[in-house]
């Protein structure tokens, strides 16, 4: 254990996972799972915004979920457009909202609410959360790296002038701090495609709850196991 207990993580990472499993547990289709999962979602971010979180990222849907069965799918894209919609109420508690990840695909309705929400909270100075939505971490990079390779293609930056800080521009969490606390509720301990650039240094947390269970006493807990760590950064 350290002699000293670390601040607050001024960044939290939630992969939010466990919806399917706490709907079939009580006989529900899995789509129950993703509706309650989405109240938790709400539950949490208000609850960083109260205990003063500077950052949330909250992983809802991975670059890899298209194979789900179509239906799950529409369910879980329905259950966005809510959370878009809803998403004035956050406005007016100061949450600026950003979404993270591929938007090409998305439907162009979703497109156009996330583009409203975004840039009606972009004044916005209290929690900043953002959504993970047809995000993968792989396609963040091999995105980055498209771009840079334009630009060096186009002559506007030189090869040898590519380096960490500016490769980090290119990513959609370009400007923010890298996640200090990664959790990962519902008892898998894997990173499926989330942050991969920005977890370098970040503090993992599994648990064994399912995310529709998750409270804020859960967020208490994982916060109290990471200020308990010993970050070293590879120093000593
Ligand atoms: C997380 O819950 C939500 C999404 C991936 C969209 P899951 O749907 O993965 O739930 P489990 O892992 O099957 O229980
Ligand atoms: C990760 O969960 C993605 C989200 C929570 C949105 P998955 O349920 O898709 O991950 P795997 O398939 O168990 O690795
Ligand atoms: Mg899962």
């Amino acid at each position: 254990m350290p002699q000293q207990i670390l601040p607050m993580p001024e960044h939290i990472a939630i992969i939010m996972d466990g919806n399917g499993r706490w709907a079939k547990k009580r006989g529900l289709p899995r789509t129950m799972g993703h509706k309650k999962g989405a109240q938790v979602f709400g539950d949490i971010t208000r609850y960083c915004q109260k205990i003063g979180v500077p950052y949330l990222t909250v992983y809802a849907f991975s670059t890899e979920n298209w194979k789900r069965p179509q239906e799950e799918v529409d369910a879980i894209m329905d259950l966005m457009r809510e959370y878009l919609k809803d998403a004035r109420r956050y406005e007016q508690e100061n949450v600026r909202t950003f979404f993270i990840g591929d938007k090409s695909p998305l439907a162009d309705d979703i497109k156009d609410m996330i583009q409203r929400v975004e840039e009606g909270s972009s004044q916005n100075t209290g929690l900043t959360v953002n959504v993970a939505l047809n995000y993968g971490g792989r396609n963040e990079i091999m995105t980055a790296v498209q771009r840079i390779a334009k630009e060096v293609e186009d002559n506007k930056i030189k090869a040898n002038q590519v380096n960490e800080q500016l490769f980090e521009t290119y990513l959609y969490t370009s400007g923010q701090p890298d996640p200090d606390l990664i959790i990962r509720p519902s008892g898998e301990h894997r990173i499926s495609n989330f942050l991969l650039w920005q977890c370098a240094y970040s503090e993992f947390v599994y648990m064994d709850v399912l995310w529709p269970d998750f409270t804020p006493k859960h967020l208490d807990e994982a916060i109290l196991a990471y200020r308990n760590r010993d970050r070293r950064f590879g120093g000593i």
